[in-house]
């Protein structure tokens, strides 16, 4: 297995850093989770919105003070020819890293600290089961404040909250925490947004209630409204409002679109996948292994000889 490092195509196992590294001590580090959905039909991996995934990624690059030699269409460019390196015909996660590399851990400042670059691909199948409704538990944990963290990108030291709230709700028998903000109102799963649906009508939270602003949330919306004909709305969400509300389902790279039929102990409408939600989830599966030509512009297809 091939992985990027500093610039260069190098055997997994050589791609190492040192003890020393800045973002390994202080989570100065920006990352990415993009899928590649492997169809067997076309002999094809699909990449689905690699240029949107890139482009936060620069978003935390830029709050980070990292720069990379790098521009969008680059590291689109250096994905594609390490996947047909390693020649994955199954799902894959591709993992883009960019971080603070150099070997200083004394040393509380973000800039006159360089910056470095790692990508590897991984064999990735699915991160919740999507065929069945999930048991979900409200976190103890609350999402940071972007007043706290910027929470509109993925920083690495961001996600030990997501961390402790994720490991909470397993280790209780759950299969996924709900975090809520400081203030109570709810903001999204520890790697997932979230969606309510209440007479038909699709509630997510919106921006300013510290959710991260998912690639895939982004087109559950463009499909619904598109494809579907509902209202989507984006505002705050109570915590009781979910237990009363018809449908819920989460969003995201990893777990695609998944239903949520248990939250504390309560059941989400019948507790089986909505119907809603399952018009949205085959809709959404459609999409990403480029079986749905009006939205192919969405996936990059990589043939694979
Ligand atoms: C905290 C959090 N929220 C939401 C999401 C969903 O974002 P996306 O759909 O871009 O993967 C993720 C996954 O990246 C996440 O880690």
């Amino acid at each position: 297995m091939w992985a990027f490092l500093s610039g260069n195509q190098v055997d997994i196992k050589d791609a190492k850093v040192s003890i020393m590294t800045h973002a390994l001590h202080y989570g100065t580090a920006t990352f990415e989770g993009i899928r590649g959905n492997w169809n067997e039909n076309t002999n094809s991996m699909y990449i689905f919105r690699m240029k949107e995934h890139y482009e936060r990624l620069l978003r935390g690059c830029k709050i980070l003070r990292i720069k990379l030699p790098y521009t969008v269409d680059d590291l689109c460019e250096i994905t594609i020819d390490l996947i047909k390196k390693n020649n994955l015909k199954e799902d894959v996660y591709i993992r883009p890293l960019a971080y603070k590399g150099a070997e200083m851990v004394a040393n509380l400042k973000l800039h006159e600290v360089s910056d470095d670059f790692a990508l590897v691909t991984l064999p990735f199948g699915s991160y919740i089961d999507n065929s069945n409704s999930i048991r979900c538990q409200t976190s103890s944990w609350r999402r940071p404040m972007d007043s706290s963290m910027p929470t509109g990108v993925k920083l690495t030291g961001l996600y030990t909250t997501n961390i402790l709230a994720k490991t909470e709700a397993v280790s209780a028998g759950f299969d996924e925490a709900i975090l809520l903000n400081q203030d109570g109102t709810v903001s999204e799963g520890s790697g997932e947004n979230l969606f309510m649906i209440q007479n038909d009508k699709l509630i997510t939270p919106a921006e300013t209630d510290n959710a991260l602003l998912g690639i895939t949330r982004d087109s559950v919306i463009e499909l619904v409204t598109k494809e579907i004909g509902l209202e989507v709305q984006q505002r705050r969400i109570h915590r009781s409002e979910l237990y009363l509300s018809d449908e819920i389902f989460l969003t995201g790279t990893a777990a695609h679109v998944t239903s949520v039929g248990e939250l504390d102990n309560r059941e989400i409408g019948t507790g089986e996948i909505g119907i809603i939600t399952k018009q949205i989830q085959d809709l959404y599966f459609s999409v990403v292994v480029g079986e749905n030509s009006k939205y192919l512009d969405w996936c990059t297809q990589i043939s694979m000889d």
